[in-house]
């Protein structure tokens, strides 16, 4: 099978493909002919090793000192159950799934394993392949930061950097759990967040959100502009700062942060918990959550979509099709 290794840490050039060894499912797992999967901002950050302030030394310790230790790249995707292992029973040859690997990466690749148990989830009949790969990375990672915040039905919620795949989620999750949402983004892209929930639009190149007077008891930051000592004005009393892009010093902080102003700070990596895939499921059958494309590439155009990525500009997922050879349902584990 076709896999895309990453040689070493650089731009999208040490990106290849090469020829692999199909996986053979254990007993408890499913393999998945891949149809579709995502370059994200984690597969950009590992890549190049672009790592938020603080994070050098332990940014190697746990991906590779000289190159990435995981060497095939990619968080989630999507495709159709080719094999199962023995013991499985919840998933069937030919059923078509989601899956999302998180840090344990390995997406990029034809056919990969995953645990029956784990974060993959049946593809609701609505959404495309490519559609189905782009929901987990950054519905997961939002459903985590808004369950550590509590946040309510109710509250005014602010999303910086609200047309990338964190953001885009932000928008949708905060509105579908009933708060009032303002999104910040470049101007031309006003028309988008309001279709996907926000119901006021703050236009970063002309306001700045932090002088508009409004109070917020949830504000999101996924650029990495909205830190505690530029939001606290603006964060109302019992109010929460989610840093999803947090550097070492704004987490260390956070504590002191808390003590001093009674309003938390919450950062760090989002748990990746394989309910938050059934909920995101449930959702997207549903209708009410469509993750955002921003564009979609041929599996063999890797490193345009990798160089999409690295531009920060994307407008919710860059999506690889996956071609590959058909698989043969009712293949024996
Ligand atoms: N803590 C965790 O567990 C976790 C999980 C996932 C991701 N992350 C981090 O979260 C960050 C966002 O991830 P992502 O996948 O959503 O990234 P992304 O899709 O690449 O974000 C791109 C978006 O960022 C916006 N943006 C760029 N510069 C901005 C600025 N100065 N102010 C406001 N918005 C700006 C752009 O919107 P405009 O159109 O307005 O330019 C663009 O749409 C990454 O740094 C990633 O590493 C952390």
């Amino acid at each position: 099978m076709k896999a895309i290794v990453c040689t070493r840490y650089g731009s999208p050039d040490v990106l290849e493909i090469r020829d692999l060894p199909e996986p053979v499912p254990g007993p408890d797992e499913v393999l998945i002919r891949v149809r579709a999967t995502t370059v994200s901002s984690a597969d950009w950050r590992i890549r190049s090793l672009s790592l938020p302030r603080g994070f050098g030394l332990l940014g190697r310790v746990a991906l590779g000192f000289a190159r990435p230790r995981r060497r095939i790249l990619g968080t989630e995707l999507a495709g159709d159950v080719a094999a199962v292992g023995a013991r499985v029973t919840r998933f069937r040859p030919g059923d078509a799934v989601f899956a999302f690997a998180g840090g344990r990466l390995g997406c990029h690749v034809e056919y990969r394993c995953f645990p029956a148990g784990g974060a993959i989830a049946h593809k609701p009949p609505g959404l495309s392949y490519e559609q189905a790969s782009a929901v987990s990375f950054g519905g997961a990672t939002m459903l985590d930061f808004f369950r550590r915040a509590s946040l309510q039905a109710g509250e005014r919620v602010l999303v910086n950097g609200a047309t990338g795949t964190v953001g885009s989620a932000a928008v949708q999750l905060a509105r579908l759990a009933g708060a009032r949402v303002t999104a910040v983004c470049s101007g031309d892209s006003a028309a988008l967040v309001q279709s996907l929930g926000a119901t006021r639009v703050v236009d970063r190149a002309r306001e700045d959100f932090v002088r508009g007077g409004d109070l917020y008891d949830v504000i999101v930051d996924t650029a990495g502009t909205a830190p505690f000592s530029r939001c606290a004005g603006v964060l109302a009393p019992g109010g929460r700062l989610l840093l999803v892009l947090a550097t070492l010093p704004e987490i260390l902080r956070a504590p002191w942060n808390r003590l001093r102003s009674g309003r938390r700070v919450i950062a760090g990596p989002a748990a990746e918990r394989p309910a938050y895939i059934e909920t995101l499921r449930g959702l997207a059958q549903a209708g009410s959550f469509v993750p955002l494309v921003d564009s979609i590439h041929d599996f063999d155009a890797f490193r345009a979509a990798h160089a999409r990525v690295d531009g920060g500009r994307k407008r919710g997922s860059v999506v690889l099709r996956v071609a590959g050879e058909a698989a043969a349902p009712g293949r024996p584990a």
